[in-house]
């Protein structure tokens, strides 16, 4: 009895550092107790082991003896295993209906990110207007504007490409580009699907920013030469201008006019003003 008391202590010592230094590794409570049922279970073996051995058995009533064991073990494990929690088709078929779903609407994107895009967006809202008023400032010759809101005077000089302010407008262009999906049908730079749209490198060559700003707002308002029946058939989505702001057309635009001329050799269908 002593020897087994001792067998128990051990295992319990092992158990339990198995228990503590699993939570010290971080791992989740059910690893931790995993770890500590591990240990249970060779203590069980370790005890078992002073059992004092059966009568040895021959002939039908051995072989009942080997069925029985492997009986009671069947029903053991089954029963175990039924206790914990069952894969559900159902669960699974809900969960890929849901991925999607998100992805048919347009909006893959988890919360947080959505929160981010929103911040940005109402940061580029900022800075675009803070833009207008330069212009404005410029094409009147008047002195700098003074920004609602008390902010500093604005100088008139307009950000040269590639400045602080046009490579915020570019980055969110970008951003636009991937978020509204537009690679699934549009080549550009050699990536994304070419599925049903036209390579969209040197759409600057032909249109001006607003021009491709028309475009993404109302995809009927230009048509790529040769893909008259998909320009018929409305393939492009006529949905930008209900989930895109104002500036987050131009700033697309402006980011899709950038690469005008940069790619010589990707030829962009003419687009064909139709209205
Ligand atoms: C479901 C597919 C699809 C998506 C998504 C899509 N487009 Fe298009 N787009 C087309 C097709 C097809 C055409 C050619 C027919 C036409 O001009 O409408 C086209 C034409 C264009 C053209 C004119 C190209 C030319 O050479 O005349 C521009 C610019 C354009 N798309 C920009 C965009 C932008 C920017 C986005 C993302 C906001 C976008 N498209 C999303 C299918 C798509």
């Amino acid at each position: 009895m002593g020897k087994a008391m001792f067998k128990l202590v051990i295992g319990l010592v092992v158990g339990g550092g198995l228990w503590f230094t699993a939570k010290a590794m971080g791992f989740p409570p059910v690893y931790q107790w995993a770890f500590f049922s591990y240990a249970a279970v060779g203590t069980v073996v370790f005890l078992l082991l002073d059992i004092p051995s059966m009568k040895p058995q021959s002939g039908w009533g051995a072989a009942l003896s080997v069925l029985l064991f492997f009986g009671l073990l069947c029903v053991g494990y089954g029963a175990g295993a039924s206790l914990l929690p069952q894969f559900d088709p159902e669960d699974e078929k809900g969960k890929n209906a849901k991925v999607l779903g998100s992805a048919k609407s347009g909006n893959p994107l988890d919360p947080w990110k959505a929160d981010e895009v929103i911040q940005r967006t109402k940061e580029l809202d900022e800075k675009v207007k803070e833009l207008e008023a330069r212009i404005k400032a410029l094409g009147s010759g008047s002195a700098p504007v003074a920004q609602p809101g008390g902010a500093a005077p604005v100088t008139a000089s307009v950000p040269a490409p590639g400045g602080a302010s046009g490579g915020d407008l570019l980055k969110v262009g970008e951003e636009q580009w991937q978020l509204q999906e537009c690679y699934n049908c549009h080549k550009l730079r050699g990536d994304g699907g070419k599925k049903r749209g036209p390579e969209l490198d040197n759409i600057g060559t032909y249109l001006t920013i607003e021009e491709i700003k028309q475009k993404i707002f109302d995809p009927k308002s230009f048509m790529a030469e040769g893909f008259e029946k998909e320009w018929e058939k409305g393939r492009m989505p006529d949905k930008f201008k209900d989930v895109m702001s104002d500036s987050e057309m131009i700033a697309l635009a402006t980011w899709l006019h950038s690469f005008a001329g940069k790619n010589p050799s990707v030829i962009t269908p003419k687009p064909i003003k139709k209205k």
